[in-house]
């Protein structure tokens, strides 16, 4: 009897103590929007889904705190631009962690597992300039958690990018670290070898495909109907498992042979491309989810693995310097709304996740333009600043709004978002004169035209330079 109690006692322990135990559904939360939800409300949908792990880009300690007690395990980030004064200053690493771990510590606080030290910062559009800090600061801000006496339960780890490594030939064997950085990725790997730290890789099909015209579509998906990628015996039917595998081929060859990998970063866009589409995203995520739920992992990376969709909701701020789908990678609109039915299970049930409860829009106010065609000559310019400043993502070929149908939707749509996005300023509305506000609902079944936010943080423009870009190519399109 007593023995068998110890038996359960000890087979209770082992499940507790499993670093492979069941992992629950993780998503990222940005916040690089004109308008964002309250973190309770972020926290009530998170519960409804039964989402149950969240990463952050900031520590935010007004946002962290809404998360004590709620049993939803946190991914505090460290943005690039602090790399260098931590990596540089070890007393700014200890005040830090003091402030943005420790006082989120107490019984019945936040659950804080890892940090994420910077965001891709080998990213090859960065030129290196994140290479001689992101260890450094790793490295100080470990040391502050171990003195502070939490360097047990949290981890620091960075995100990479799937740039780090390559494959020259296109089989995960032949995969290797980038020859630019790899002195910086073995240290950083044994770093967290000693450590116990897992490997951060964000992976996205959707970007495979964007950027090779000629990737076979079908090889982004999970539906098996690709023609296979041989290697060493091993059939590859997707580029989620071939990429993963790359990275641990990659590892291999620098002498790691066991670390905890996590997924970072997993989605597909849902606007400003024509490969980004509601259709798309949710025959990805559906896959995605069906194939987690088998807990397979891949070839080369058996059992369960830990993930993070990209994203929770859509950022209308994002720099579209990468493309105009940057904006659109929600599972959710803007504002907590799902976009397409998904089964985070993985049962592969058609209905919708819940959306977010409690939204407070602002007045039903649009902002259209006052239809006067008789003389544009003062269009170009006001639609290019409606543009830069506002966001005309969905504007695009292939998007929701594409097909208004007339010029004069198309300047309404554009001016009607700089309008939202300016909490609906009445000075937003002004354009010289060619705009007016209505109360008349301006979207058609296609094309959403959004109420902002109530509650609306304002915040400061920081890609004005990309989306004067994005204004003149809508621009130059439509004239
Ligand atoms: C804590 O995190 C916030 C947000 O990321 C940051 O602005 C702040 O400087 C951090 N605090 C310290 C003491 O470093
Ligand atoms: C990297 O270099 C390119 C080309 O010189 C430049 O356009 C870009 O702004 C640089 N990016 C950063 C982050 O320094
Ligand atoms: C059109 O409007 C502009 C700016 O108000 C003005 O300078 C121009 O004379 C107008 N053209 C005609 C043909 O009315
Ligand atoms: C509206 O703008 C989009 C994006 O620039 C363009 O493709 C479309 O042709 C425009 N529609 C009209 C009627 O000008
Ligand atoms: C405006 O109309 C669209 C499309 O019918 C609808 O989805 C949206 O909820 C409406 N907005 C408001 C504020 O009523």
């Amino acid at each position: 009897m007593d023995s068998m109690r110890v038996l359960i006692k000890w087979a209770f322990l082992a499940f507790l103590i499993s670093p492979n135990l069941v992992q629950g559904i993780g998503v990222n939360w940005g916040t690089q929007a004109s308008q964002n939800m309250q973190p309770s409300t972020i926290i009530q949908m998170l519960k409804d889904n039964k989402i149950d792990q969240i990463k952050l880009f900031d520590s935010d300690h007004w946002t962290v705190k809404f998360f004590a007690g709620t049993g939803i395990e946190v991914m505090l980030g460290v943005p690039n631009n602090h790399l260098a004064e931590l990596a540089n200053d070890y007393d700014k690493a200890k005040d830090w962690v003091k402030e943005n771990v420790t006082k989120h510590l107490y019984n019945g606080g936040v659950k804080i597992k890892y940090i994420a030290v910077g965001n891709e910062p080998f990213l090859k559009a960065y030129n290196g300039s994140n290479i001689k800090t992101t260890f450094p600061a790793l490295k100080n801000i470990q040391k502050a958690l171990d003195e502070a006496g939490h360097g047990d339960k949290i981890k620091v780890t960075t995100p990479q990018n799937a740039d780090v490594y390559e494959s020259g030939s296109n089989v995960p064997s032949a995969g290797n670290f980038r020859s630019d950085i790899k002195e910086n990725m073995i240290q950083i790997l044994k770093f967290f070898e000693e450590n116990n730290s897992p490997f951060l890789v964000n992976i996205y099909p959707f970007l495979s495909l964007y950027n090779n015209p000629g990737f076979p579509m079908e090889f982004a998906f999970f539906d098996g109907d690709a023609k296979p990628v041989q290697d060493k015996g091993i059939s590859y039917t997707n580029m989620f498992d071939a990429n993963l595998d790359t990275l641990v081929w990659s590892m291999r060859k620098v002498g790691i042979q066991k670390m905890k990998i996590i997924v970072g970063e997993i989605g597909w866009p849902t606007e400003g491309h024509v490969k980004a589409n509601v259709k798309l995203a949710k025959k990805f995520y559906n896959g995605f989810f069906k194939k987690m739920a088998t807990k397979k992992g891949t070839p080369l990376y058996p059992g369960d693995i830990e993930y993070y969709l990209f994203s929770l909701t859509d950022e209308n701020q994002k720099s579209i310097a990468p493309g105009d789908f940057e904006r659109h990678w929600g599972v959710f609109r803007y504002d907590g709304q799902p976009k397409f039915p998904v089964d985070f299970t993985g049962q592969g049930n058609d209905k919708m996740p819940i959306g977010a409860k409690g939204i407070k829009y602002m007045e039903k106010e649009w902002c259209v333009f006052n239809g006067d065609m008789k003389n544009m000559t003062l269009v170009p310019d006001n639609l290019g600043y409606a543009c830069s400043m506002g966001d005309c993502t969905a504007l695009n070929y292939g998007s929701s709004c594409n097909k208004l149908g007339s010029v004069q939707a198309n300047i309404s749509y554009a001016f009607n978002m700089y309008f939202q996005m300016q909490n609906q300023d009445v000075e937003a509305c002004n354009f010289q004169g060619l705009a007016k506000i209505v109360k008349t609902n301006a979207s058609t079944s296609e094309c959403l035209f959004p109420i902002a936010l109530e509650s609306a943080g304002t915040k400061l423009w920081m890609q004005t330079g990309t989306s004067i870009l994005a204004g003149l190519v809508v621009l130059l399109s439509m004239f």
